[in-house]
């Protein structure tokens, strides 16, 4: 169905000429003026607290921001995407990751199919395989352990499980060793074949589609490899795989018995939660699997029946798409303070810009009038602050921050926790306050008059700029599960905003078809097409240097 323009709304017209006045505001006033902000802006739920305090807004952009969410349908669209109702119109499928971590008496339907039975059948068989792995029953076809998993995928079937296992490296198994082989380009194969022994290693072919070509291509040399080292029938010992797509699983060599399904209503960046988490559940045990899932539902069910105002997916979406159509920011970066979440920001890449970086409504109208998807990026903090901090700080573009961190740690290092905190906290400080001309002066009092003059422009902070603080107690699998499952429905929030369709990625198909043609005429097995150029050129260096 065909919406009215975001643009020419009641809501998003008063949002407009609300921004008139609130753009010039200074949050330094906004705190002074009100000490009840902090308070008044922050909000806690499955684990998680929201700190949205140090943003450019006060209660009544938040009423107003709450009034378009309402006046877009986004608690609609979000019952019927809890239903199984197919809002990915592109494809026509159902958007169910919830329904991987929602309990097994919760009936949810798909063409008549009831899959919370179906969900939970691969659960038990996950249980009984990772079990089987962990305890040393799954042995490799010499009698040996497994001591080595390398998961082969890439995009959402890679990102997830090895931001997880990066995560939750506290909880994981002392004998298994995680290797993600994600890239076609072979160096990323040889760093991990280097590394493991074929007796002892397990390799999960993990593809949502089994037709990802890096993948394909990467699992057909790992299988080689292998047999190179070890008879045709110990692949079934060493050699499993993950996806919706039986017959190609079949073709490519492994037994049905040692695939794990899952279904077209699971996109592949939403899909951690499914079979393609086995290496999680691998790494630190089901228990904790289930438990990240746990997490996950428990933030689901906030996001179904919390109120907008009290709902910390859709504040942390409508904060976001306050910054971004009214305070113009084009890009939002990720500071998680907490070494183990170093995967985190570029996890959030795919799942942020894949499914919000369109250009057309759900109808297919070409948006014209207002901008989608920002740009995600980000690195841990402190790192981050001795490298591209000082744009943020003082660069002519605003960037939104989100500061994520444990309020204790998982080490004894105490005095290493509370420097950290330190650094997070006064990180969101400054980007709130800057430095005025006249705090520059003061710090500078004493020195040589016109040495002060030529100083002040270069050591004052603007200020001025968001951020959102997100803290949890410690980073579990509970508390990750809810994280990421916060960040997914913010993306949902801001796309039914925008109008766009989240879930499908047709923007990364031409590339594919392209890099196919130029491989052929690489290899030789194809003359070399006319392109452009600029390709043309490149193509014949590189067909120079082989
Ligand atoms: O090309 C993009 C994409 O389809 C992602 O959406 C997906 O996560 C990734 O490729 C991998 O796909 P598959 O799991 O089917 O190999």
């Amino acid at each position: 169905m065909r919406q009215p323009s975001l643009t020419s709304i009641a809501s998003y017209q008063a949002l407009q000429a609300h921004a008139q006045d609130a753009t010039q505001w200074q949050m330094r006033d906004l705190f002074a003026q009100d000490p009840q902000r902090f308070e008044r802006l922050s909000a806690e739920a499955a684990g998680l607290f929201l700190d949205y305090s140090k943003n450019r807004l006060d209660g009544r952009t938040l009423a107003l921001l709450a009034s378009l969410a309402r006046e877009r349908g986004v608690e609609r669209l979000r019952d019927a995407m809890f239903a199984g109702d197919k809002i990915n119109l592109t494809e026509n499928r159902a958007v169910l990751h919830t329904a991987l971590r929602a309990p097994q008496d919760k009936q949810i339907t798909v063409d008549g199919q009831d899959i919370t039975a179906d969900v939970h059948a691969v659960l038990a068989r996950i249980r009984t395989f990772s079990d089987a792995v962990r305890n040393g029953q799954w042995l490799g076809h010499t009698g040996r352990e497994i001591t080595d998993i390398v998961n082969i995928g890439i995009g959402g079937s890679d990102l997830g499980p090895k931001m997880v296992c990066l995560a939750l490296r506290q909880f994981a198994h002392p004998r298994l060793t995680m290797h993600f082989v994600s890239n076609v380009d072979g160096h990323d194969m040889d760093a991990a074949l280097s590394r493991v022994n074929p007796e002892t290693t397990l390799f999960i072919i993990a593809s949502k589609t089994f037709t990802t070509a890096e993948t394909m291509m990467n699992a057909n040399t790992a299988r080689a490899w292998f047999l190179r080292h070890a008879p045709e029938q110990a692949l079934a010992k060493h050699f499993v795989a993950v996806s919706t797509n039986v017959e190609a699983i079949k073709k490519f060599g492994i037994d049905p018995d040692n695939m794990f399904p899952f279904w077209d209503w699971v996109g592949g960046r939403y899909s951690v939660w499914s079979a393609i988490g086995l290496p999680v559940a691998l790494c630190v045990g089901y228990g904790y699997f289930a438990d990240f899932l746990a997490g996950a539902h428990a933030m689901d069910e906030h996001f179904r029946t919390a109120p907008i105002e009290q709902n910390l997916p859709m504040i942390l979406a409508l904060v976001g798409f306050w910054n971004r159509e009214f305070l113009g920011c084009p890009s939002v970066s990720i500071a998680p303070y907490h070494q183990d979440l170093n995967r985190f920001p570029a996890y959030l890449q795919q799942l942020d810009m894949e499914s919000n970086g369109k250009r057309v409504t759900r109808a297919g109208d070409t948006i014209t009038d207002y901008a989608t998807g920002p740009v995600i990026w980000g690195d841990v903090g402190t790192n981050g602050q001795h490298a591209y901090f000082q744009l943020l700080h003082q660069g002519t573009d605003v960037t939104p921050m989100d500061f994520i961190a444990a309020l204790r740690p998982a080490h004894e290092f105490q005095n290493h926790h509370a420097a950290l905190l330190a650094n997070c906290f006064a990180q969101s400080e400054a980007f709130m306050k800057g430095k005025t001309t006249d705090e520059v002066r003061a710090d500078l009092a004493g020195q040589d008059a016109a040495e002060i003059e030529r100083l002040v422009p270069h050591k004052t902070f603007p200020g001025n700029r968001p951020s959102n603080t997100i803290l949890m107690e410690y980073l579990t699998p509970a508390t990750l599960g809810a994280l990421i499952a916060l960040y997914e429905h913010k993306v949902f929030v801001q796309g039914a905003i925008w109008d766009v369709n989240s879930y499908d990625q047709w923007g990364v198909e031409l590339g594919k078809v392209l890099a196919k043609k130029i491989e052929a005429e690489l290899n030789g097995a194809a003359q070399p097409a006319q392109h452009d150029g600029s390709t043309n050129g490149l193509i014949a260096r590189a067909k120079a240097a082989v």
